[in-house]
């Protein structure tokens, strides 16, 4: 079973959909950090971006590691974030890194989190949450994380939410049949528990229960 979770960064996403795959003890799947590993290559790869998403081998697990260096940390610096958004844009990157993303999906449980994974990846999944935040608390739980200024972070979050939105190939939305979720001034174990509720339901219908 898949459950998909969505939404604009500083959303909680991350912390949320690893949270909730702890719960239910489903894989986590982080298909934001895939764009990011195409994001750092390109940085210093003279290939074409969508060459770099064909060939490059990704494994994501604790650790993310890019042909056969652990770059964990490396994906999350802010000239990343920003050419992560970028190459997110192409659409020969997202065909690429969407067919190992469903390729992944096909068997077992996952909580499988990004952009487009209630309505490209996985249109089928069984429980679709989309995740959003006010903006400047979105920015804040971000500068928190980075150690950056907030200001500076709402103002990047505002370019990139904008790019990410309003772009061609599968921009930015919820899904028809997502639940919308807002998690501002919500603690992490209110959202938890409200997804992983929503999912042992599905699970339980989709056993017959
Ligand atoms: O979730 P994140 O911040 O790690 O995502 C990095 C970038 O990749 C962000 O600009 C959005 C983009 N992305 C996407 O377009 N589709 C996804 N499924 C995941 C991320």
């Amino acid at each position: 079973m898949v459950i998909a979770i969505d939404g604009p960064a500083g959303a909680g996403k991350s912390t949320v959909a690893r949270a909730v795959a702890t719960a239910l003890g489903y894989t986590y799947l982080d298909t934001g950090a895939m764009y990011r590993c195409v994001a750092l290559a390109s940085l210093t790869s003279p290939a074409p971006v969508a060459e770099l998403a064909e060939q490059l081998q990704i494994a994501l697990a604790e650790r993310v590691v890019l042909d056969g260096t652990d770059v964990t940390d490396a994906i999350r610096a802010p000239e990343v974030s920003e050419q992560a958004s970028k190459v997110a844009a192409d659409p020969a990157v997202r065909r690429a890194l969407v067919r190992q993303q469903q390729r992944l999906l096909r068997d077992g449980d996952w909580v499988a989190e990004g952009r487009d994974v209630g309505t490209v990846v996985a249109p089928d999944a069984a429980l679709k949450i989309f995740l959003t935040a006010d903006p400047a608390e979105r920015a804040r739980r971000r500068a928190a994380q980075l150690g950056a200024d907030p200001e500076t972070v709402l103002a990047e979050q505002a370019v990139r939410d904008e790019r990410d939105s309003a772009r061609a190939d599968s921009p930015l939305r919820p899904a028809a049949d997502a639940v919308v979720l807002d998690t501002t001034g919500l603690a992490l174990e209110q959202v938890v528990a409200q997804i992983s509720a929503q999912a042992r339901r599905v699970a339980g219908s989709a056993a017959g229960g």
